[in-house]
């Protein structure tokens, strides 16, 4: 038996719908917590697999988790002694490889595998291994794991090829340990480098800059327990934000920072939807018709290549041919032909796709390849003529937070069901 989210389509979404703290925020900080000496209480925590697969990493080497309630995790880690994590539980999420930094920052020592996660292309961690090498780490890779070690880590002056969200974060964590100064320069600036360096801070680190190009970290013998609220997911939001404008609908998305979005309520703008925003809310209502725009994904604060699957599966549907350019990720087209099979025309060329819009999405059984593709096949279900049947459903459980019941709560047609292949 295959499980399948099975869509029928052509409802459009009203109302309100709560968002859930972010994944790739809650990914970093689950792993620097067992940095820690004390006892970590993490709020805000959404629901997904990547969280849980972390928790049992961390209980493996010795953390002790345990769920206050289902967003809530506390985590002690005084007595973690293990510095090894198995390939079973570091294979699925890409996340943790912050276990390097995380480990070889508290115990001068990690042995971690190579990380899983969606595949993207070659998702290399070279900028990590450098900026450890640079804080005086040595490190080898055999068999597909990374062993490092080092007698003391140094603060050193870091600059990244690429504002690398995981190389920023990794590096900070373990320079939280490091004797003296270390400055990362060309840092990324993504709400999750700001949230983990807030939540390293509240523990007793002394991080400055995060959320711009220079992170100054001012080393720490050890950090202390702490209470931590994780920020609410910005591409959950994005992901809502387009499913009011694809079905017609109005959709008010709740308990968000609205400044997160700035870059996608821009294109949605400029596609003739009506978006109003309080403090924490954004409302998205449905332009009539959909203009065609150009996006082009970049690190923060611009477009995000996490909303790119999801926002081209909306531009198929504008009236007017639309240019979508992917600078993070060279795979990040490959959902394109399963979206394909629901009626999109776009036309790859290298790192660009082209729609000339108009399409009418039609119901077909698709594979979800990775979890921001199962999203846009999701978004085109939501929209389409007949019924849609996804299979691959594991990727969105990886990121999305009970997504088919906050989907029907906006009145979709939406379930979860055990079919025969
Ligand atoms: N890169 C290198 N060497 C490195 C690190 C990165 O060449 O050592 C390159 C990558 O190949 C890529 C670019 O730098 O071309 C940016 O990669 P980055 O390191 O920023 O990405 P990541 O840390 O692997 C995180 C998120 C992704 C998100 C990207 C970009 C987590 C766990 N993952 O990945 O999230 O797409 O940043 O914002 O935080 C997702 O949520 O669907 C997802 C894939």
């Amino acid at each position: 038996m295959t499980e399948y989210i099975v869509i029928n389509g052509e409802n459009p979404l009203q109302g309100n719908v709560s968002i859930s703290g972010a994944k790739n925020a809650a990914v970093a900080i689950l792993p620097a917590a067992i940095a820690s000496s004390g006892v970590c209480v993490i709020d805000n925590l959404p629901l997904i697999e990547d969280v849980t697969n972390l928790s049992n990493a961390m209980n493996s080497m010795g953390a002790k988790c345990t769920l206050q309630d289902p967003h809530t995790l506390v985590v002690d880690a005084r007595d973690v002694t293990g510095y090894t994590l198995s390939e079973k539980l570091s294979k699925n999420t890409r996340a943790s490889y912050y276990f390097m930094g995380a480990l070889l920052g508290r115990f001068k020592k990690a042995i971690v595998p190579l990380p899983g996660g969606c595949d993207l292309g070659s998702r290399p961690i070279d900028y990590h291994l450098k900026g450890f090498a640079a804080l005086g780490a040595t490190y080898v890779q055999e068999h597909g794991v990374v062993k490092l070690e080092a007698e003391k880590l140094r603060g050193a002056n870091i600059y990244l090829d690429c504002p690398s969200v995981g190389a920023t974060i990794n590096i900070m964590i373990a320079a939280v340990f490091a004797e003296g100064i270390t400055t990362i320069e060309n840092a990324a600036k993504e709400p999750h480098v700001v949230d983990t360096a807030n939540f390293l801070n509240k523990l007793g680190a002394k991080i400055g800059g995060a959320g711009t190009a220079t992170i100054r970290v001012i080393g720490v013998p050890s950090l202390g327990g702490g209470e931590y609220t994780v920020i609410p997911d910005p591409i959950e939001t994005g992901t809502y934000m387009i499913a009011a404008a694809i079905t017609g609908g109005d959709i008010t998305v709740d308990n968000i920072i609205p400044k997160h979005m700035d870059s996608v309520t821009a294109k949605l703008t400029e596609m003739g939807c009506d978006i109003t925003e309080g403090t924490d809310w954004i409302r998205v209502r449905a332009g009539s018709d959909l203009r065609p725009c150009e996006v082009k994904t970049a690190f923060y604060p611009g477009f995000p290549t996490d909303l790119q699957p999801q926002m081209a599966t909306l531009l198929c549907k504008a009236q007017g041919t639309s240019v979508i350019t992917e600078n993070i990720f060279e795979h990040r087209f490959r959902y394109i032909n399963e979206l394909k099979r629901l009626g999109a025309q776009l036309k790859v060329e290298g790192r660009t796709a082209i729609t000339r819009g108009h399409c009418v999405f039609t119901g077909a059984r698709v594979t979800a390849s990775d979890l921001r593709a199962g999203a846009a096949l999701v978004l085109a279900g939501l929209c389409a003529k007949g019924e849609t049947a996804i299979c691959g459903v594991s990727h969105l459980d990886r990121g999305y937070e009970r997504f088919e019941e906050k989907f029907r709560a906006l009145g979709a047609d939406i379930k979860r069901v055990k079919r025969d292949e």
